[in-house]
């Protein structure tokens, strides 16, 4: 999400005539794009603001810009007081209204369009945003209080956005919600809105970012199967694997409903790679409800794992952590090594099998199912080839274009 606002805001500078550099003694303007969702980011973000101190000093016509959800949280006042040389404060809340703060900072706007530009993914891949914020409530989770409650794009703007960026020259693109399988806008459900993106002129793969388990149903798994351009993939936290701690976390699932979901996907499509994100050492997490998440590494058969220290977000006693930090470190390596363990075993599995593969470079590109794949030549930047696999290494697998 971070990634598609900063996309937003260098589109934002390019209008003006202003283009990206790796150089910050370069830079005419820095923004710093700052997340909150653990403790950990937020420290990142603060010290990274603190570094451009010294910049500012040797540039003072320099703009400093500091947005998104540390923004958000910390508030403009407070970051401006710690940090007197900065010269605005977007919070994640009003991150579409960047353009007002650029207006003061630089004089109005010039007129036109300019073409989309991607920064994070590859040229072939694509951002669009379709709802922001989020109306859950999970307890770890700071993302409601700092991004707000859900917001969903209408259709027109989705389809709007995503036919550009196919036309500036994108293959794939990557519909983003906190929670995007809920997305719902007047009669347009989630399905409809794939079927409708899946039909714009140019695209060969449609992904989504992230989905949550409760809000798939029986129209999703139908398109899944039938829709070979929907990618063999989906990012689904699950968090944990504890029926007692997902209940605490409010995740609104129990483990056996999460993998009779996964049941139900991978019968529709049943190369369907699937990974994941967990959260070790949720307050009052115990040995047995952190072994049912270990447990869960391999029967989900994940591709992939995100794991994280629980990071409270909050000052309230009952949610501070109750295992020591070096039980916490101890969980966490645990059950990065079953994940580690897994995914190659998952890997593994797709050697000697045909996958579909948009191609980057000449020799490196993306399976559906968003393994690496490398051949030795013939690959077409922006192109899907089908690619007879034949060993793995290093989470990327090689072969041969058929
Ligand atoms: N502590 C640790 N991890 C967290 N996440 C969200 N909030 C917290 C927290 N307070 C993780 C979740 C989520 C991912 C984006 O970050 O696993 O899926
Ligand atoms: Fe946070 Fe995701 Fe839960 Fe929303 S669904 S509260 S963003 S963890």
């Amino acid at each position: 999400m971070n990634e598609a606002d900063s996309e937003g805001i260098a589109a934002a500078f390019r209008r003006r005539g202003y283009t990206l550099t790796d150089d910050i003694k370069k830079a005419d303007a820095v923004v710093v794009n700052t997340c909150t969702v653990r403790q950990k980011a937020e420290d990142k973000a603060i010290s990274q603001i603190g570094r451009l101190r010294v910049w500012k000093e040797k540039r003072p016509e320099g703009k400093v810009f500091v947005v998104g959800c540390a923004a958000q949280k910390l508030g403009g006042k407070n970051i401006k007081h710690r940090f007197p040389f900065v010269d605005e404060v977007v919070g994640a809340k009003s991150i579409e209204k960047f353009e007002d703060s650029l207006i003061a900072q630089l004089g109005p706007s010039p007129e036109g369009e300019t073409e989309h530009q991607n920064i994070y993914r590859s040229p072939q891949t694509a951002y669009t945003t379709v709802m922001r914020g989020c109306s859950l409530k999970c307890s770890y989770c700071i993302v409601p209080a700092v991004r707000g409650p859900a917001v969903c794009l209408s259709p027109e703007a989705v389809l709007e956005d995503a036919a550009a960026k196919l036309k500036a020259g994108a293959k794939e693109i990557v519909l983003l919600g906190q929670t995007v399988n809920s997305y719902k806008y007047g009669k347009t459900t989630f399905s409809e809105l794939l079927k409708k993106t899946l039909a714009l002129p140019g695209l060969a793969r449609l992904r989504f970012m992230s989905p949550h388990p409760v809000y798939f149903d029986d129209a999703f798994t139908a398109l899944l199967a039938s829709e070979p351009k929907l990618a063999r993939h989906m990012h689904l936290p699950v968090q944990s694997g504890s029926d007692r701690i997902l209940r605490l976390m409010r995740r609104g699932y129990t483990r056996g409903a999460y993998l009779g979901l996964l049941e139900r996907l991978r019968g529709a499509a049943p190369d369907l790679a699937v990974s994941t994100d967990f959260i070790v050492g949720y307050p009052g997490e115990t040995e047995q409800d952190f072994a049912d998440t270990l447990a869960l590494v391999e029967e989900g058969r994940f591709s992939l794992a995100y794991c994280f220290k629980y990071s409270p977000r909050t000052d309230r006693p009952e949610m501070s952590a109750t295992i020591s930090e070096a039980e916490m470190e101890a969980r966490l390596e645990k059950l990065l090594a079953a994940v580690k363990k897994n995914s190659r075993l998952v890997l593994n599995e797709r050697i000697g099998k045909i996958e579909e593969v948009l191609f980057e470079t000449e020799t490196y590109g993306r399976a559906s199912g968003n393994f690496a794949v490398r051949v030795k030549a013939g690959g077409t930047p922006g192109k899907v080839e089908k690619v007879l696999t034949a060993g793995a290494e290093k989470n990327t697998l090689n072969g041969k274009i058929l």
